[in-house]
């Protein structure tokens, strides 16, 4: 039989976001492939319905809350994988917030904040954290979500674009600094996702159309289409990628547009 190139068998990975959407879709994935998936958001009730899952279909999950726009819970969640499992093979770096959606004229201090505070510092300081531990036992993974808006921003969504962007380059300044300690770090560029996230675009149904007209397939991606890019990132298949990003987008950026 051939051997699982997936297989994450005896790793522990921490997922932020995974109460939902695209984070949850990987939570399931990674479990059925093997990994002790800490399944991490702010509401604690929510993941732990996640891991319950999991656990429930014979895969290994546990909850804990961590708000990553707080540094308290950065270093509190960090802690407990310190005492309970001594060390984190896998890092994905998944939940954002996009709270501002309008004219970019009208950003008000609050927004661009909370955006960056949540989607680039916390991301940032849970990289940190995470190649820290890593570089303690001489390897491993780290798949941040960037977007289609931080490569080409999208409308009505300036600040989200911005914070998308600067984690596409702190992923490769992590890549290039840790390499030397075996740890990959990369990025995913999803494009319009079937999640709340993208709800109140779906919800519009002209400027839904309007979207769906710039996707060469035609339709938003499942989040279990973007978890699957995610696995094989943090998975060894991927063991010679890293400083990268793979989009998965539907064409959007390469052969989008009418
Ligand atoms: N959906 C799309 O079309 C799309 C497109 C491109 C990129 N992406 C990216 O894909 C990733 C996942 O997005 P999604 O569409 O799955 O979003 P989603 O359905 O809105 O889920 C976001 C997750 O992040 C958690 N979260 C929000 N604020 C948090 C915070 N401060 N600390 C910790 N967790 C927090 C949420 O749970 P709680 O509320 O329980 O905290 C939830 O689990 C994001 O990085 C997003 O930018 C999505």
């Amino acid at each position: 039989m051939a051997a699982d190139i997936l297989s994450l068998k005896g790793k522990i990975a921490l997922i932020t976001g995974a109460s939902r959407g695209i984070g949850e879709a990987t939570a399931k994935l990674f479990a059925e492939h093997g990994a002790h998936v800490i399944v991490s958001s702010r509401k604690i009730d929510s993941c732990q319905a996640v891991a319950d899952e999991i656990n429930h279909k014979g895969g290994s999950a546990e909850a804990y809350a961590c708000h990553i726009g707080n540094m308290e819970d950065i270093e509190s969640i960090f802690s407990y994988i310190d005492d309970s499992h001594k060390h984190i093979d896998i890092l994905v770096n998944n939940a954002a917030v996009s709270p501002y959606y309008g004219d970019i004229l009208g950003t008000e201090a609050a927004a661009l904040e909370k955006t960056f505070d949540v989607n680039t510092r916390g991301a940032f300081y849970m990289t940190l954290n995470a190649a820290n531990r890593m570089k303690l036992i001489k390897g491993g993974s780290i798949v941040t979500l960037s977007s289609v808006a931080g490569v080409r921003p999208t409308l009505f969504q300036g600040a989200y674009s911005m914070s998308k962007a600067a984690v596409l380059n702190m992923s490769q300044a992590f890549a290039k600094e840790c390499a030397q300690h075996n740890i990959r770090c990369n990025v995913v560029i999803p494009g319009l996702t079937d999640t709340k996230l993208a709800s109140a675009l779906s919800q519009d149904p002209e400027k839904y159309q309007e979207l769906l007209n710039e996707i060469p397939l035609k339709r938003m991606a499942d989040p279990e289409e973007i978890a699957n890019t995610i696995l094989f990132l943090a998975s060894d298949a991927s063991s010679y990628i890293t400083g990268t990003s793979i989009t998965v987008d539907g064409g959007f950026l390469g052969a989008g547009g009418k």
